[in-house]
């Protein structure tokens, strides 16, 4: 059973493997002690052999996160090596999402703010409600912004709307976001569960070893350099999986496939 009374907290439902922002009074802002927790959550949910899609999503209906609690900021953020220090355990968690095997979907039905849009970023796709709202603050708040969290928004929008997010920090909604292609897919905000819970059913459907290496060979032309070698590798154990002859048996006999990711 989750512990719903935790500001950070995993719940498996089916095949899904949520991590839960619930600091809802506070807009789902991450505290610092929530960046060092995110990447152990993470590494379990990767782990678990029930869970075939990870996603990520706040509490409370009107925020996914707002980001960093400024609150800490004084005490945590204040001077280069605390900005380097507290950047770090940000990185750790944007990695372990980036670097997590199983696909990953960031559920966001409101407020998508500074560092909950980086992490919204790191994961595979964003499906958003209607009334969603996206910024980076970076440059209205003074916080210095990494290369490699840059790099990536780049990766996904191109130069000039990265550009356009980060020099203005305004807020905009998600027509805009769907526009530049920052999200995957808008529904009402009523439908926004609905429609998220059947797009990961029908991805946990699928062939785990497929998507794995497919995932892998789309990262390394997005984002950075894969050891080519590698993702040969993970394409070849495809061939070579139980799934693989479930997949064209089932095909063959008419029948949905039952895939194990082995
Ligand atoms: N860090 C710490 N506290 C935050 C927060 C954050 N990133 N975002 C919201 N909160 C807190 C508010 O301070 C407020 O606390 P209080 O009730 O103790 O006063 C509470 O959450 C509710 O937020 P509030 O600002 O009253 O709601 P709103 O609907 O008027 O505005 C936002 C919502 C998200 C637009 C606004 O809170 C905001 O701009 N937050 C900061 C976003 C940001 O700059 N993030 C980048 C961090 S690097």
């Amino acid at each position: 059973m989750p512990d719903s009374s935790l500001p950070l907290f995993v719940q498996i439902t089916g095949a899904t493997g949520w991590l839960v922002f619930n600091r809802p009074d506070k807009q789902n802002a991450i505290t610092q002690a929530m960046w060092r927790d995110i990447p152990r959550l993470l590494e379990q949910l990767d782990r678990d052999s029930q869970v075939r899609v990870i996603a990520l999503r706040g509490a409370g209906g009107r925020a996914f996160s707002a980001g960093a609690d400024i609150a800490e900021f004084d005490k945590l953020r204040s001077g280069a090596d605390a900005g380097r220090n507290y950047d770090a355990a940000n990185d750790a968690a944007f990695q372990a999402l980036a670097n997590a095997k199983k696909p990953t979907i960031a559920m966001i039905n409101g407020f998508c703010l500074g560092g909950g849009l980086a992490l919204a970023l790191n994961c595979d796709l964003r499906l958003a409600s209607r009334n969603a709202s996206f910024a980076i603050p970076a440059a209205r708040l003074g916080v210095g912004y990494a290369p490699r969290w840059v790099h990536q928004l780049v990766s996904i929008v191109g130069p000039a709307h990265a550009k356009e997010i980060f020099f203005s920090g305004k807020r905009f909604g998600a027509q805009r976001a769907l526009a530049m292609g920052l999200i995957n897919q808008m529904f009402d905000a009523e439908e926004l569960e609905t429609q998220t819970g059947q797009f990961m059913e029908q991805i946990a459907q699928n062939a785990p070893l497929t998507i794995r290496a497919i995932k892998a060979a789309i990262d390394a032309c997005a984002f950075y350099g894969h050891d080519k070698a590698h993702l040969q590798h993970l394409a070849e154990a495809c061939y070579d999986s139980a799934d693989f002859i479930e997949g064209r048996r089932a095909f063959l006999q008419k029948r949905k496939p039952v895939f194990e990711g082995r």
